[in-house]
């Protein structure tokens, strides 16, 4: 099969643990938002082998977003076999290509026929697969541009920020339609009076830069809850770590700081990270 026959849109419901057929409209999932995700990718290697990056990672974060949302938890380690075999059965769908690869959408939602705001006892683990390209539309040097409002927040103290939650993602969309608008590619998620950086779009963001004290820095906002634990960033500050070439530091951040450290020539690169595009510099915040 040729790989522009992989980049149609493809789905395979398969891995179900919780089998339920007749699937009524009220079941608490459609307006509750019990449901939440993962997302993951297998990759082909140039030996031909096929690799997925991380795996127990996004079971374990899966796990904790199903404990928050009073979801049964699950035994990640099966999951990722489950997984491995459906890749295995449908290993033609993984791209022979480092252009792409193939998107895994783990899902898990409650499926209890019932109005009330109450926890679902009956829930449905599946899993959803798609070759996919470059994520996000960039510039020709694969830059994105962002729109950064401090009127919106996607995460808050005490809140679900940290979580894979479907509830995290629905009211990220009218902004993010806001910021096509404007011709910019992303939304960068600002929190708090001082204008903290926190995520962009459904990345982690990272500041590289010469701090005040004249040394190499590496920063990424801390995991206080409002940020997601992304699997991306803790390689990044893993293999930065290993490196020593220069700090690497969990701390808040805010946009004074990297307007001064614009104006000053400090600034070395921005970018955010994640699954979806792995590195995407920014080049430009409105
Ligand atoms: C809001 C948000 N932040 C950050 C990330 C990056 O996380 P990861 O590197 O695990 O893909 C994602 C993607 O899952 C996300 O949805």
């Amino acid at each position: 099969m040729s790989t522009r026959g992989f980049l149609i849109d493809f789905m395979a419901i398969s891995c179900f643990f919780f089998i339920f057929l007749e699937f009524p409209y009220f079941t608490n999932h459609f307006f509750l938002y019990f449901q939440l995700f993962e997302g993951m990718k297998a990759y082909r290697g140039v030996d031909g082998k096929i690799r997925l990056f991380r795996p127990d990672m996004n079971m374990a974060r899966m796990n904790l977003t199903a404990r928050r949302s009073g979801l049964p938890t699950f035994d990640g380690r099966e999951y990722v076999n489950c997984m491995a075999r459906l890749i295995s059965i449908d290993q033609e769908w993984v791209p022979h290509t480092e252009a792409a690869s193939l998107y895994i959408r783990p899902t898990l939602i409650g499926i209890d026929p019932t109005l009330g705001v109450a926890s679902s006892d009956s829930a449905l683990l599946y899993t959803l697969l798609c070759p996919v390209g470059t994520y996000f539309k960039s510039d020709t040097s694969g830059a994105v541009s962002l729109l950064a409002d401090p009127k919106y927040t996607r995460a808050w103290p005490g809140g679900v920020g940290n979580r894979k939650m479907g509830s995290n993602y629905a009211p990220t969309i009218n902004v993010q339609k806001e910021a096509s608008k404007k011709g910019l590619q992303q939304v960068l998620w600002l929190y708090g009076e001082d204008h903290q950086l926190t995520e962009v779009g459904t990345m982690n963001i990272f500041m590289f830069h010469v701090n005040e004290q004249g040394e190499k820095e590496l920063v990424t906002p801390p995991l206080d809850g409002l940020i997601l634990p992304g699997i991306t960033r803790d390689s990044i500050i893993a293999l930065g770590r290993q490196w020593g070439q220069f700090k690497v530091t969990e701390r808040k951040f805010t946009m004074p700081e990297v307007v001064k450290s614009l104006e000053q020539g400090r600034m070395l690169e921005l970018f955010g990270t994640g699954t979806a595009c792995v590195v995407s510099p920014i080049n430009r915040i409105h």
